[in-house]
């Protein structure tokens, strides 16, 4: 049985067919679409690897059907840049060194651009990483990924302010 279904990915619309239901959302962008940004930790909802936003909120993309998001917006780690130009969490992270490894890193970039725009980033590193407890760092990175979830988070209520 195929089923269709259209997703905006990355600003972009992309009409689909899948011919298995049981596709998951990172599945298909990294298999079908080949954004492999988004990574395949523990592919069960543990590891927060896999994070993406759709429709603006941040979810395990190993979680979600892709059947059952048909017409949603969804932005991985590759929609963020605007040419050379980084997303301010990306560069937020660069500047106070939020990865070793990297693998974690375009799970944690994305849950962190979630948790600025739910609110709830608070203002002391705990309240980050109470945050963004859904998101594991095997190599253990987690000062620096809070620092710079406040110096984004920082940034951007200067630019709304000014
Ligand atoms: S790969 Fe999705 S939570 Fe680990
Ligand atoms: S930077 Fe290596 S797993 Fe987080």
């Amino acid at each position: 049985m195929s089923i269709s279904l259209t997703l905006t990915v990355n600003g972009t619309a992309r009409d689909l067919v899948l011919e298995d239901p049981r596709v998951t959302l990172l599945d298909l962008l990294r298999e079908r679409l080949h954004l492999t940004g988004s990574k395949k930790g523990c592919d069960r909802g543990q590891c927060g690897a896999c994070t993406v936003l759709v429709d603006g909120r941040r979810i395990n993309a190993c979680l979600a059907l892709a059947v059952s998001l048909d017409g949603a917006a969804v932005t991985t780690i590759e929609g963020l840049a605007h040419g050379d130009a980084l997303h301010p969490v990306q560069a937020a992270f660069i500047a106070h060194d939020g990865f070793q490894c990297g693998f974690c890193t375009p799970g944690q970039i994305m849950s962190a651009i979630g948790l600025i725009a739910e609110g709830q980033a608070g203002t002391d590193p705990e309240r980050v990483r109470e945050g963004m407890s859904g998101n594991l760092c095997r190599c253990g990175a987690y000062a620096g990924i809070a620092q710079a979830v406040l110096a984004a988070q920082g940034q951007e209520q200067r630019e709304d302010a000014a």
